[in-house]
């Protein structure tokens, strides 16, 4: 608790949140839970940033007015405590979350949050499995290709052999008599 908050002497605005770092799959939902301490009753303000892109997700004051942009109406959910949950996460949804808490005063405190979502892992491992069959299949197949062609190799070069012996035995009789 004591490393995650931040005490803003200017602001006197303290944000504090249990976890920063959150990993969710596609589909799920996740809760960028915070608290805070201010005078007043804040602005409470969250943003999202992902590579060049920024944009604002929705503002609301607690026991006050929720303001959420259209994008985000159906998945986001407000808390009093400065809290957002957004539900059903898809993969472009990974990335920076900023909340900002305004006071009435004018000063105010940035607080960031990433997420990560990932790919949901069950379609990639059916499709590693069934790669990796076809795989196993050729790679028996061609064993079993180069088997054949190593013993039609030997057979082919016992025949020869047994071919040559008697001819060159008859050439080596020939020679001298010619
Ligand atoms: C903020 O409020 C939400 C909803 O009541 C709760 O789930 C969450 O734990 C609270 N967060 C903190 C840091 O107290
Ligand atoms: C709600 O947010 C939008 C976009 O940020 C803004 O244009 C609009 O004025 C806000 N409405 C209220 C009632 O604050």
């Amino acid at each position: 608790m004591h490393v995650c908050s931040c005490v803003c002497l200017a602001g006197a605005i303290s944000i504090y949140s249990p976890q920063r770092s959150l990993i969710r799959s596609v589909q799920d939902d996740v809760i960028f839970s915070v608290n805070f301490t201010c005078s007043g009753i804040p602005n409470i303000q969250w943003t999202f940033m992902s590579g060049l892109v920024s944009r604002t997700i929705g503002a609301w004051q607690p026991g006050g007015y929720t303001n959420i942009t259209e994008d985000y109406s159906s998945r986001v959910q407000a808390y009093d405590n400065g809290s957002m949950g957004l539900s059903d996460l898809r993969l472009q949804d990974g990335g920076f979350y900023v909340v900002t808490i305004t006071e009435s005063t004018g000063s105010s405190k940035d607080f960031g949050f990433v997420l990560k979502v990932n790919e949901v892992l069950y379609e990639d491992l059916q499709y590693l499995t069934v790669s990796f069959l076809a795989l196993a299949c050729l790679a028996g197949l061609l064993m079993l290709a180069m088997w054949l062609l190593d013993k039609a190799y030997k057979k082919i070069m016992a025949c020869k052999r047994r071919r040559e012996m008697p001819g060159k035995a008859t050439c080596k009789q020939q020679n001298p008599s010619q």
